[in-house]
């Protein structure tokens, strides 16, 4: 009796183990170094999948910070960006709750610092020591007709600048220029950090919210996180045991070895932190990216072109972009008449 509870105890067991160790939620795939739970997880890489939505919403750990999308060959993830809205004239509202020393940090090449709005000051600034304005810009409206974004962004109903240092946990501040109610409408002036390529095609489509100041909550803004392993570079934590970087692939130091990141080689492709997990492209099937007007033959990490009828171009007889010399006489033959 006792045996066989303890049987079915353990049954139930592993069952809610696996449960808790989810492949995907929602869209969003979960591989390593993410998991569900710390038994799947490489610690600070814990997410929350939260079935009571429909569909299932995924957190950084237990934070609020909404998942949007992870990419496991480039090492960074979408999150859902705070979005700061307000009428009024002097508004200030923080972000934080990236873990601190988590593996996560916002990337500075590609997202921005965004206003839109029609007269307001929008500035940044860094919540940790020394607490400092890190961006600022200003937008404005211009005339009573004018349209509030033109799409590129540049100070007339939407300004953005750049960030110049990553940090874990911010303050905005907007401040108004005294140019809301054109046209009688309330003018929300918003403030988020935002993915720039998201931007870049977004900004119109924001235009129809952009009086709407009930709607803040329903904007899905990206920003664009890098993470790393951390805390060590290359050097040293290919001799830790925990060293994670997997079979061809290579080892980068992320910003002068704050710690480090996994990339697949050339000719490989998917996630470099799993076992096995970098795959051989085949080149073959992707003749658009990888020409070849002869006979096109796979190989791992790699491709050769072989010419057609022995005939040279300057597609075949290549390999990944270099020149083979030939094995064969006959070959040999061809070549040293040329
Ligand atoms: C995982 O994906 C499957 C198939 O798309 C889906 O049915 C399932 O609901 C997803 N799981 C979660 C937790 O979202
Ligand atoms: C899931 O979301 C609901 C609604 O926001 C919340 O009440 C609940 O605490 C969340 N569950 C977990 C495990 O975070
Ligand atoms: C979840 O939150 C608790 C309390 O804030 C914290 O102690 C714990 O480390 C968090 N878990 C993760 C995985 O971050
Ligand atoms: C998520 O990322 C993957 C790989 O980078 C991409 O193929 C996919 O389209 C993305 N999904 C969404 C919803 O952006
Ligand atoms: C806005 O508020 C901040 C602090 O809340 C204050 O330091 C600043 O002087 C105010 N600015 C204006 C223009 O009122
Ligand atoms: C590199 O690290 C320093 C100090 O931790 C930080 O100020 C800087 O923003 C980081 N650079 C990048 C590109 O993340
Ligand atoms: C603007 O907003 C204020 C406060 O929400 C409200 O009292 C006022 O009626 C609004 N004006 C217009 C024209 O919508
Ligand atoms: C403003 O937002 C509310 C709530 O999201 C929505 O019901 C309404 O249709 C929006 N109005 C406009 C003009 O987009
Ligand atoms: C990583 O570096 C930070 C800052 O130097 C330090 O506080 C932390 O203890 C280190 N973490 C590990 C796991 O070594
Ligand atoms: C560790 O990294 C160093 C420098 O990148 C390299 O020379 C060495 O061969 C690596 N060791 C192992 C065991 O991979
Ligand atoms: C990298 O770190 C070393 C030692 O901490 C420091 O001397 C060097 O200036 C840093 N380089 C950059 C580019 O940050
Ligand atoms: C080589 O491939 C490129 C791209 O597919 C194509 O434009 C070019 O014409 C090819 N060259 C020859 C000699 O076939």
């Amino acid at each position: 009796m006792i045996v066989l509870g303890l049987f079915f105890f353990q049954l139930l067991n592993i069952r809610l183990l696996r449960a808790a160790c989810l492949s995907n939620c929602s869209t969003i795939d979960i591989k390593y170094p993410f998991g569900t739970d710390s038994s799947c997880a490489r610690p600070g890489f814990e997410l929350t999948c939260n079935q009571s939505f429909q569909p299932p919403k995924l957190f950084l750990a237990n934070t609020s910070i909404e998942v949007l999308n992870i990419s496991y060959s480039d090492s960074t993830a979408l999150v859902r960006s705070k979005v700061v809205s307000t009428i009024q004239s002097n508004y200030s509202d923080s972000w934080s709750g990236f873990p601190t020393n988590g593996p996560y940090t916002i990337s500075i090449t590609q997202n921005k610092f965004v206003a839109v709005g029609c007269g307001t000051l929008a500035q940044l600034s860094s919540l940790q020591q020394p607490q400092q304005v890190i961006s600022a810009c200003a937008s404005i409206c211009v005339g009573q007709t004018s349209t509030p974004t033109d799409g590129s962004c540049t100070g007339i109903g939407c300004c953005k600048s750049s960030i110049p240092t990553s940090l874990s946990s911010f303050e905005f501040q907007l401040t108004s220029l005294n140019q809301m109610s054109l046209s009688g409408k309330n003018y929300s002036n918003k403030a988020f950090i935002a993915e720039e390529t998201w931007l870049n095609t977004n900004v119109r489509a924001m235009e129809n919210q952009y009086t709407n100041v009930t709607d803040e909550n329903s904007l899905v803004v990206p920003v664009l996180l890098d993470w790393k392993i951390n805390n060590l570079s290359c050097a040293k934590a290919n001799r830790t045991s925990d060293y994670v970087c997997s079979s061809n692939s290579a080892c980068v130091d992320y910003n002068n070895s704050t710690g480090y990141q996994c990339k697949c080689l050339n000719g490989y492709d998917g996630n470099p932190y799993m076992k096995d997990g970098c795959q051989d492209i085949d080149e073959c099937k992707q003749l658009n990216k990888y020409p070849c007007d002869g006979t096109c033959v796979n190989s791992q990490g790699s491709y050769t072109c072989i010419c057609k009828d022995g005939k040279r171009s300057s597609n075949c007889t290549m390999s990944n972009g270099k020149e083979l010399i030939p094995l064969a006489g006959s070959d040999l033959a061809t070549l040293l008449v040329f």
